[in-house]
This record gives structure tokens, C-alpha cells and sequence, in this order.
């Protein structure tokens, strides 16, 4: 079993990691951080309490993440391709005392405490919360076992920018910030997480074979994101589920991925190339120069995917 906090700003594919992580006998989900990103933190963090509600897991505690970048500027959110409130066509009917549910980032420390060495960090939204944490508290921090972002896209285009993926983006100083303080720290970019893909034909086998109220969530927000995505990328065969190959690769599934081992930077002064991920990747570099490696994904076997995917998430 691995114990997992899920790190996430509540939208589309972060909906689908978190359907997934519940629906895994593999994984014992501990707490939900849900902050600002795709949408802002009040509704991510509804979405999260929802999506928990929907599932009878609101024995999971919600803890309430950040709600704008280290820097303090207005986050740019996206509601074209998670809709407005972040789940694409559902709004989730939350009423207000629900929200007395959630729990401040203090519940993070005490659940590493309860668990010394065995929390795996998944971290699929900003990386500011992760970021406070780490200040805020170094000496329970470094009791997390391990930590994956979904993050970054190495030597290929970013998807916010021509350089930068969106979480890296959102805060670019946090995200250097904790891929130089995390230790055991895997990265999971865009070059393997648009190779992630659930085609219309698999949403529609999955929706075939769902029972429960949240198994019959993964269709209609699927169908949103994939037309979505038509309008970002014009005859992409599916939707990209970034934050569930995050997921996934806490997991240890064989043959899933490849990884290279480097230490992984990621360019935060105020310039065009903001968000940039950096690794070494020049052959030389392969012991990182005696610096703590990071590992980063490099390569999927879509097959391992997709087959895990559907395993899972018509578990009955
Ligand atoms: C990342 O940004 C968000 O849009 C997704 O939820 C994912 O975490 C992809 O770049
Ligand atoms: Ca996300």
C-alpha cells in the first residue's frame, strides 16, 4: 500500500488522478491539499470535498492550499479547458457548511508525523503549498518518503508558454524552490504526460462498465476536456491526463516509464523564458556532479498505461 497525499488544484485531470487513487487498492489516499491553479482555491477545494462526498470518503480530510503564487500576483486560471468552476459542464452542489470540513495545511504535519518515512507526496497542481510547507516546517518535511511532481516539459514545448508546462508556470520560483529542497524527488513532464492519452472510445468503454455516482463523473468531464483539447490541439487522439501519470508513477508499475537521473532547475527571474525546466542532460552529467539527482521521466510505454488505467478504473 503506498499512503499518498495528493497535492492538487482541482480540475479535470486532477479529478481523474483523484477517481483513480480512490478506485487503487494499492494506494491509501491520507489527505487531499487542494490550492489555487486551473481555477482558484475556493473551488478547487469544493471540488475536491465534492468529488470525496460523491465517492463516501469524507473520512479523507481536504486541507485548504495556497491561494496565489509565492509572489503574491494574481494567478491566471483556466476555465476553457476545465470549464468555470473546474469541472468541466458539473457543478458540484456544495452546501456552505460543507466547507466547515476542510481542515488548514497544520493537519499536513501532523498526518507526516503519524506517519514517519511512509508519505508518498503527489504533487499535480502548483507548487506553492508544497513550497510553504517545506518553509514552514523543514523538519517534519524531510520525514516524506518521496516526493513526484507533475511538471515541467524538458527540451520540448511547454503548454502555457513556448517553454513553460502550466504548474511550473503558475509559480516558477516555488517549483525551483522545492525541486532543489524535495529529496527523492521524481518528475513527471509533459514529455511523457501528452503521451498519457484516454481516447472518446476507452471514456465511453470506462462509462460503459460505471456504477457508482463518481465512476459516472469520468464521462462528462472527460467528453469537456476532450473538446477542449480539440480547440488547444486540433486532432489530438484524446485527453492528456497529466496529473494521473503522476499518479501512476508513485506506483512502481514495471515498464511504466523511463527516467534519467539530473538535477532539474526551473527559470523564475522575471523573463520571457519564465517556467522554463532545465535538467543537464549533456552525457557528462550523469552523477549530477556529486549534487542531490532528481529523476525525471523521459519516456511511457502507452500500452502499460492505458491497460493500468482501464484496470483500474472499471474496478467494480
Ligand atoms: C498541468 O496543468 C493543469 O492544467 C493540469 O491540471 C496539470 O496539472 C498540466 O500542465
Ligand atoms: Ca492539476
Amino acid at each position: 500500500m503506498k499512503k499518498i497525499i495528493l497535492f492538487a488544484d482541482t480540475g479535470i485531470d486532477d479529478a481523474i488522478a483523484l477517481i483513480y487513487a480512490l478506485k487503487n487498492p494499492e494506494i491509501d489516499l491520507l489527505a487531499v491539499v487542494s490550492g489555487y491553479g486551473n481555477i482558484d482555491r475556493e473551488k478547487s477545494l469544493r471540488n475536491a470535498e465534492y468529488l470525496l462526498e460523491l465517492a463516501g470518503r469524507d473520512d479523507i480530510p481536504v486541507l485548504a492550499g495556497a491561494t496565489r503564487p509565492l509572489n503574491g500576483e494574481e494567478p491566471i486560471f483556466f476555465p476553457d479547458i476545465h470549464g468555470v468552476e473546474g469541472l468541466g459542464p458539473i457543478l458540484p452542489p456544495i452546501p456552505e457548511e460543507q466547507f466547515a470540513r476542510r481542515t488548514n495545511i497544520s493537519t499536513l504535519f501532523q498526518i507526516i508525523k503519524d506517519n514517519p518515512n511512509e508519505v508518498t507526496i503527489v504533487n499535480v497542481g502548483r507548487c506553492t503549498t508544497l513550497a510553504i510547507a517545506w518553509l514552514l516546517n523543514p523538519e517534519v518535511m524531510k520525514d516524506v518518503k518521496e516526493t513526484f511532481i507533475m511538471g515541467g516539459a524538458f527540451l520540448v514545448p511547454g503548454n502555457v508558454t513556448e517553454v513553460a508546462e502550466a504548474n511550473f508556470y503558475g509559480d516558477a520560483q516555488a517549483a525551483d524552490y522545492v525541486c532543489q529542497t524535495s529529496p527523492n524527488l521524481t518528475v513527471i513532464p509533459l514529455n511523457v504526460t501528452r503521451k498519457a492519452l484516454i481516447t472518446p472510445a476507452l471514456v465511453n468503454y470506462i462509462d460503459s462498465r460505471a456504477t457508482s455516482p463518481i465512476e459516472k463523473m469520468i464521462k462528462p468531464i472527460l467528453d469537456f476536456y476532450y473538446e477542449a483539447y480539440q480547440q488547444l490541439e486540433p486532432g489530438i487522439d484524446g485527453t492528456p491526463q497529466h496529473d494521473l501519470a503522476a499518479v501512476m508513477a508513485a506506483l512502481d508499475i514495471p515498464d511504466l516509464y523511463r527516467y534519467s537521473n539530473r538535477v532539474v532547475r526551473v527559470q523564475h527571474e522575471e523573463s520571457f523564458a519564465n517556467g522554463l525546466s532545465i535538467a543537464d542532460f549533456r552525457p557528462g552529467s550523469m552523477d549530477c556532479f556529486g549534487l542531490d539527482c532528481d529523476r525525471i521521466a523521459t519516456e511511457i510505454n502507452e500500452n502499460v498505461f492505458i491497460s493500468n488505467v482501464l484496470e483500474i478504473l472499471t474496478l467494480s
